[in-house]
């Protein structure tokens, strides 16, 4: 199978999907790898260092031509791209499928398969494969990096002979994978953290790190579902919420959000008020501002500068620190096809809930039901209901089976 790495073509996307040093396991698993000239110039990765390992170095169409075409974006997530595909490729990316349901519809129409990486199922057999996860993670490294370029004062306690500088105060919202990893590096610049998130489940997480978990006085009892996401809240509970932020907000140097619910609009946690009621010179960087934000100021991709708060809504922060974001990226690529391939073939199968999960395309279907019914498509009908109704070539015969099949049961009920 020849498995094709164009360069990514969006803008400011420096990142590339795989990456020299996982090469030979793709090779091992029968893969001929073909990479762009140039695709991870950006990201480091040389031209020599992929060939080194094992791939063939040509141009973007044969890339595109392969019979798995991996990116970084792809679909929804790079809609002006002009890529083309066909049916019989398989191309694995991230999609933004619930943003851009329609780029799935087109994308179906060509008959080629699409998995969109953003919709691995947080389980654990999956965590290598969860590339929302390594993402974030380096979002929430480099967040409190930006934050502490942008403040006036620096992050570590210092007793010097010039007087004594205090820690910056950073307070981060939301501690899932974003967040855990802003804490743990606000910490190891010294600062003194404190966090806060809906679900009460990761106090003990936020403390492992050396942060301090705040207590509001908020009824959180019902913010988790079954899966241990955060949960859509009422109104009156972020009416609440937002008046405890500003407090907390005023006190501290630095705020990190990334206060998120799967699938939803990131609820809004910092009012105008809110900022006004900061320091001068204090620093926000929202990394839910691509999906609408968690301070009412933050504008995507912008510096704002308003009451003397410097506000940041940076939205592809892996893309600047592309060398390990690529490096974890294409680990949870070719994690992802080692589940799919046997014998140097790709086996789509539905059962698997991983396939399943990120199966949005396939033989000219749309065959997410998510993504089904924000186009308002009927769902597709449920395979094991298809096996229950046509068991039988011959109408007749079924018809016969279903009848006696009725009387059995009249007789066992009298
Ligand atoms: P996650 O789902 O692991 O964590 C989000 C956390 O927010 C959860 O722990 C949840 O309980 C918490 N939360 C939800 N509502 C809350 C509320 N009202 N108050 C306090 N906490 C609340 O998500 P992850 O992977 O950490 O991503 C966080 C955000 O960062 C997402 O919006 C994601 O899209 C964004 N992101 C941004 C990047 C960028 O470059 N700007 C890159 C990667 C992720």
């Amino acid at each position: 199978m020849k498995l094709g790495v164009p360069q990514e073509s969006f803008s400011g996307e420096n990142r590339v999907s795989i990456v020299p040093a996982v090469v030979p396991q793709l090779v091992k698993l029968g893969c001929e790898v073909l990479v762009e000239r140039g695709a991870g110039i950006a990201a480091g990765f040389r031209d020599e260092d992929y060939a080194s390992k094992g791939a063939t170095i040509c141009d973007r169409s044969a890339c595109c031509e392969a019979d798995i075409v991996a990116q970084i974006r792809a679909v929804g997530a790079n809609k002006n791209c002009g890529d083309t595909f066909q049916k019989g490729q398989n191309v694995i990316a991230m999609c933004d499928p619930l943003g851009e349901p329609d780029a799935v519809r087109q994308f179906a129409e060509t008959g080629a398969s699409l998995f969109s990486l953003e919709m691995i199922p947080r389980i654990t057999r999956a965590q290598s494969m969860d590339v929302l996860s390594s993402m974030a993670t380096v979002a929430g490294y480099r967040a409190v990096l930006l934050a502490a370029t942008e403040l006036p004062k620096m992050f570590p306690l210092m007793m010097t002979a010039a007087g004594t500088i205090t820690p910056a105060r950073v307070f981060v919202i939301g501690a899932g994978v974003a967040g855990l990893q802003a804490i743990a590096t606000a910490k190891r610049l010294g600062a003194v953290v404190q966090a806060y998130d809906v679900r009460p489940a990761v106090r003990e997480q936020v403390e492992s790190l050396g942060g301090k978990f705040v207590e509001l006085q908020l009824d959180t009892g019902a913010a988790e579902d079954k899966g241990g996401y955060a949960k859509a809240m009422g109104e009156e509970f972020y009416t609440k919420q937002r008046e405890f932020m500003a407090e907390i907000a005023s006190e501290n140097d630095v705020v990190i959000s990334t206060a998120a619910i799967p699938g939803k609009q990131s609820p809004l946690l910092l009012t105008a008020d809110a900022v006004k009621g900061m320091g001068q010179g204090s620093v926000i960087v929202d990394l839910a501002a691509e999906r609408g934000g968690n301070c009412e100021l933050s504008k995507a991709n912008e510096k704002v500068v308003e009451h003397g708060v410097t506000i940041l809504g940076p939205t592809n922060l892996p893309g600047e620190i592309p060398k390990d974001a690529s490096q974890m990226f294409a680990k949870n690529v070719v994690t992802f096809l080692s589940n799919m391939m046997a014998d140097g073939k790709l086996n789509i199968d539905l059962d698997d809930e991983i396939v399943a999960g990120t199966l949005m395309a396939h033989e000219g279907e749309v065959t997410n039901g998510r993504v089904r019914d924000l186009l308002g498509m009927e769902p597709l009908p449920d395979p094991a209901e298809k096996e229950e109704t046509i068991p039988f070539d011959d109408e007749d015969e079924a018809k016969e089976e279903t009848d006696a099949a009725d009387a059995d049961s009249k007789s066992e009920d009298t």
